[in-house]
């Protein structure tokens, strides 16, 4: 029987609620489709960092490489700046692991209100393709004269040919085996080196693509699009900084952060990849049990996808599509009082029953 060996980091807050639920549900999706798991757990969080001042060990790195796949919950908490817990354990898992696609689905559901007026499941369908390797996140820069009237801080964005390309490359094979159409936006009035370089590879890609139809933005016209016309899209790519803002735009739009997922892609899986929710550790619900695990849960159908079992990560979304419209097990993000364990389990045994 297949085994996919998967690193589990639940992380801090409802990482550590919401990834026993992903884990349930994945389980019953191998039972049912003919592979299983092997689980390890590493306890990298913040807890961790205020004993050891470490997010993960020194050669964490290198403990993660032989996985398949990590299965992240979320990491953050009040007690420790939310930078050291990104640049200490995120970024250089993405970075060193070269996933380079944060794929984040957006999808408008059965049985979720929209803050929108007037849209039907199933108009609402896109996909959002964050450059995850370098641009607005660089390590780059730094201050001088600290403290003093004259000081001064720089940031540098790095935008490479080869970074651009590969990002733009994975959107248009996306949107070829979806409906077919690419958006990219910019800033490239304001920005005016990094973003027209950005807007010259997309027009150079687009025509290695002649059966994608393109279109470009200025990101702020972009932002309000999303909002009055949701359905024009199908994939949308971006540099980190816009893809970071208008991933959490697309899923307020659909209804709730709490169902939305991710993936920090290799795609030449030369590297394990990384899934993990949008949402973060939610230290104001942290504790209740009542945490939305669908995010998690759909991180883990897309998983599946990338280790090669579409067939059961199709189960997992249908199964969260079918909870969704019939309306009886929700989490109150969602307008019920059910809790992060009913909903993983009502998940689990729709999976287990039936297709
Ligand atoms: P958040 O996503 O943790 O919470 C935002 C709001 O959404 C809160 O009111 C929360 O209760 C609600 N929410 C989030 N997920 C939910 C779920 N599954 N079910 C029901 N309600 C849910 O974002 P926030 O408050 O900005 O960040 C909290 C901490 O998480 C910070 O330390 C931040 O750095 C970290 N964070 C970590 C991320 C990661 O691990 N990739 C991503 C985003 C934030
Ligand atoms: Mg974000």
């Amino acid at each position: 029987m297949k085994t996919f060996n998967i690193a589990v980091i639940a992380g801090d807050g409802i990482g550590k609620e919401v990834v026993p639920e992903g884990i349930r549900v994945l389980e019953a999706a191998g039972r049912r489709f003919g592979f299983q798991f092997n689980w390890r757990s590493f306890d990298w969080s913040c807890e961790t960092y205020a004993k050891t001042g470490k997010m993960m060990p020194p050669d964490g790195l290198k403990q993660l490489q032989p996985f398949d796949a990590i299965f992240l919950g979320a990491v953050g908490h009040p007690s420790v700046p939310d930078h050291v817990s990104l640049w200490g354990l995120l970024i250089p898992i993405r970075r060193s692991f070269r996933q380079y696609v944060n794929l984040r689905p957006v999808r408008l559901f059965e049985g979720i209100e929209t803050p929108l007026k007037n849209w039907k499941p199933g108009q609402i369908d896109f996909c959002i393709v964050r450059e995850n390797n370098e641009g607005e996140y660089s390590n780059i820069g730094g201050r001088i004269y600290e403290g003093t009237d004259d000081e001064m801080a720089v940031q540098q964005s790095i935008f490479t040919r080869r970074g651009v390309n590969r990002v733009l490359r994975f959107a248009f094979e996306l949107a070829r085996k979806r409906k077919k159409r690419l958006t990219s936006a910019t800033k490239s009035n304001g920005i005016i080196h990094t973003m027209p370089f950005w807007d010259e590879c997309f027009h150079q890609m687009a025509t290695v693509y002649p059966d994608i139809s393109t279109d470009q933005y200025h990101i702020d016209i972009l932002s309000a699009h999303f909002v009055r016309h949701p359905d024009w899209f199908d994939v949308v790519v971006l540099s980190y900084l816009f893809g970071d803002i208008l991933s959490d735009l697309g899923p307020a739009v659909v209804g709730s952060i709490g169902i939305a997922p991710s993936g920090n892609l290799n795609p030449e899986k030369e590297f394990p990849s990384m899934f993990e929710p949008v949402h973060g550790s939610a230290p104001d619900i942290a504790g209740k049990g009542i945490a939305n695990p669908i995010g998690q849960v759909w991180s883990g159908a897309m998983m599946l996808r990338h280790l090669g079992a579409s067939e059961a990560a199709d189960s997992v979304e249908n199964a969260i599509a079918e909870i969704l419209a019939q309306a009886k097990v929700r989490t109150p993000d969602i307008g019920g009082r059910s809790t992060t364990g009913d909903l993983g389990a009502a998940i689990a045994a729709l999976v287990s029953g039936k297709k």
